[in-house]
């Protein structure tokens, strides 16, 4: 069994906290030790150096150790269609969005597009994320299988719409449970895969649909729900149409039986103050998708209110709404929506946000989320040197705060050297 030892700079949040901009470990001149895919250890590079001797060195001095990025909402079924022109939300669905995923009835396709849309995940420093596949049980299948070949944490569900969206697209209510019971029967605690419960939105379920999937979500307590809620105003009022008897968007999915831990509700732009509430005592949380919600024009995230209620936030792309797999580039557009809300969002934040924050808020946090002992060795090595630009801007002394911030504004996949999942190198620009 080789034991790994990485020499670069360490960077990560051991902790779960409320101040990550503070609460952070950061070791200049440190390594990072592996071994059977798992983290042994961090420190200073002299000390580790000393302790350990049997290792294969891998020598990226003058670059940044992160943990492995966590994307917590994104489409797998629209890898193909991002940057779709000019439509807001249900609009951008018609046209774009639904014909799209008609295309992964195909198990084929859906194979073919599952391996790239893994290569851009990995490429990007993402080595977990919550996806949702299409309404087909064989684009999930596809998708599990590709990410089990790499050993990769992923969360998915097959998407179920029963209503409101071509009927070629359609399950049944009967038909939405039958296959996600399948889908977590063979999948959810396989290897490092698990299954997440996925209406795609409240108004793509029936009531039928909607009760089928609570009473599944009731009979498997541990696997994950995922689904839209509040992210345009037009969407809102068709909600609150379509059920008239609820009190508003997040109670649809209250009363049946969805909103618990290990729920995960994407956008949450557009919240009433009682859903806020409801929402923390619940235990769920939200997926914060800045790239999306400026594209579609969705609105401005209240991130700060989410926090005042406790409630956990992750950041995420949202691919294919969302304009970018890169969750550098999301971080710099989570800091621009702060901007326009009059509210700074300190780098260290929102680096904690796509690292151990999203892994709390998944309940993943003894896995992936940070370079603790003991968890899984997901890791991405940032090279800040990445080209002459960034090279002048990092020439003089720089604080890491200083270098995650301008990284979410110029980096992209230049910017990762390499990406290991469970030890291994998924992606790589030099072998070192
Ligand atoms: N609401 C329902 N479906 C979708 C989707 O695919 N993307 C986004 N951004 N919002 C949705
Ligand atoms: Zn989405």
């Amino acid at each position: 069994m080789t034991t790994h030892l990485y020499r670069a700079s360490i960077l990560h949040f051991p902790h779960k906290s409320a101040q990550p901009k503070d609460d952070y470990i950061y070791i200049k001149d440190g390594a990072l030790v592996t071994r059977n895919g798992k983290i042994v250890v961090t420190g200073e590079r002299k000390t580790i150096e000393n302790q350990y001797h049997d290792v294969k060195t891998h020598d990226y001095s003058g670059q940044l150790i992160v943990p492995g990025f966590i994307d917590s909402h994104l489409h797998f079924p629209q890898t193909e269609m991002l940057a779709s022109f000019g439509e807001q939300l249900l609009d951008w669905l018609e046209n774009y969005t639904f014909p799209t995923e008609g295309k992964f009835s195909n198990p084929e396709y859906a194979a073919k597009i599952a391996d790239i849309f893994l290569r851009q995940l990995y490429r990007h420093g993402t080595t977990s994320a919550m996806v949702y596949s299409s309404v087909h049980q064989c684009a999930a299948e596809a998708l599990f299988s590709a990410a089990q070949k790499h050993k990769m944490l992923l969360i998915a569900g097959k998407v179920c719409m029963d209503r409101h969206c071509p009927s070629w697209l359609q399950d049944s209510p009967e038909k939405a449970q039958k296959e996600s019971a399948d889908l977590i029967e063979r999948w959810h605690g396989k290897d490092r895969l698990y299954y997440a419960i996925t209406p795609r939105f409240a108004p793509t379920s029936s009531p039928e649909q909607l009760h089928a999937l609570g009473e599944l979500a009731q009979q498997y307590p541990d696997v994950y729900i995922q689904t839209h809620l509040n992210e345009n105003l037009n969407e809102i009022a068709w909600v609150n149409s379509l059920f008239p008897k609820h009190n508003g968007y997040l109670d649809v999915y209250d009363k049946f039986n969805m909103l618990r831990p290990k729920a995960v509700f994407g956008h949450c732009i557009h919240m009433q103050e009682h859903e806020w509430q409801r929402m923390a005592q619940s235990g769920a949380s939200i997926a914060f998708c800045p790239t999306s919600n400026l594209f579609l024009g969705s609105g401005l995230f209240d991130l700060k209110t989410a926090e005042k209620h406790n409630i956990p936030v992750a950041l995420a792309t949202d691919v294919g709404a969302g304009t970018s797999f890169s969750m550098l580039r999301t971080l710099g557009e989570a800091y621009k929506v702060g901007q326009l809300r009059g509210e700074q969002l300190q780098p260290l934040h929102g680096l904690y946000l796509m690292t151990q924050g999203a892994a709390l808020a998944q309940g993943l946090e003894d896995k992936i989320g940070n370079l603790n002992p003991g968890s899984d060795a997901d890791f991405v090595v940032l090279d800040p040197n990445f080209d002459e630009l960034t090279s002048l801007r990092f020439e003089q002394h720089n604080e890491v705060q200083d270098i995650i911030f301008a990284l979410s504004m110029l980096a992209d996949d230049r910017a990762i050297s390499a990406t290991y999942i469970a030890g291994e190198p998924v992606y790589q620009t030099h072998i070192k």
